[in-house]
């Protein structure tokens, strides 16, 4: 029986705090650990452009980390990110054309990394359908990238289910990962509609107790599938 699974953003978290906080987040038992990067041009702000990525993966003992690259030169910016403790990397829809999209999806592959693609609030989900067979992962961003705390965007939810119903009617297998003002209500929503990975970042990080709010997150999980 798989579970939902919780992805704790660290983009907040000062380059002198990352091993204290990557080491308690381990304790909390989180599944993964969401990298944001963004690159000043796809994005207006820069984040863990200064090899903080080594660092962390030196902190984590399995495959765990789950790079987000809001990106547009993924050419330079794939290479720097693949590395053993990887899981996944995810790349927007919006940064270049379709066919560089399939291009990166089988160089993340090549890398042994499970390649994602990402949607921003203003990107029709019906657009990626041609590619849905090229990742493993599509994440619905619920807010605008380059920035945490802010609020959730309800129109997400009917992202989550067209591709929660989609992947099942085409008997597809990636998963459904949502990012951007998740907390333990928006949660709720997000696994009502199908979501399998909820990213969160202010909502965990600006707590004293990482597990219970892990735990809050997950306490409408369902099975998988
Ligand atoms: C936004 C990032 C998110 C962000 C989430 O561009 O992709 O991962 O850190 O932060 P919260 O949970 O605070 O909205
Ligand atoms: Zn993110």
């Amino acid at each position: 029986m798989k579970k939902i699974q919780i992805s704790p953003s660290i983009l907040g978290v000062k380059k002198d705090c990352l091993s204290l906080v990557c080491n308690q987040l381990i304790k909390a038992q989180s599944d993964l650990i969401h990298f944001d990067v963004m690159d000043g041009v796809f994005v207006n702000n820069k984040s863990f452009v200064d090899d903080e990525i080594s660092l962390v993966s030196s902190l984590v003992s399995h495959k765990i980390i789950d790079v987000h690259l809001m990106c547009k030169d993924l050419k330079y910016y794939i290479p720097q990110y693949a590395n053993e403790k990887v899981k996944y990397i995810s790349i927007h829809y919006e940064a270049v054309d379709n066919l560089s999209l399939i291009y990166y999806s089988d160089i993340i592959r090549s890398l042994n990394i499970h390649p994602g693609i990402v949607i921003n609030p203003e990107t029709d989900v019906i657009e990626i359908i041609p590619l849905l067979n090229c990742f493993d992962l599509v994440l619905v961003m619920s807010v605008h990238p380059g920035l945490g705390g802010q609020v959730f965007i309800e129109s997400s939810l009917d992202k989550i289910k067209f591709l929660y119903d989609y992947r099942k009617n085409n008997n597809l297998k990636f998963v459904i990962e949502v990012d951007g003002g998740i907390n333990a209500e928006t949660s709720k929503k997000c696994i009502e509609s199908g979501t399998d990975i909820l990213v969160s970042g202010s909502y965990i990080i600006k707590s004293d107790d990482y597990k219970k709010q892990i735990e809050s997150l997950k306490q409408y999980e369902r099975d998988l599938y």
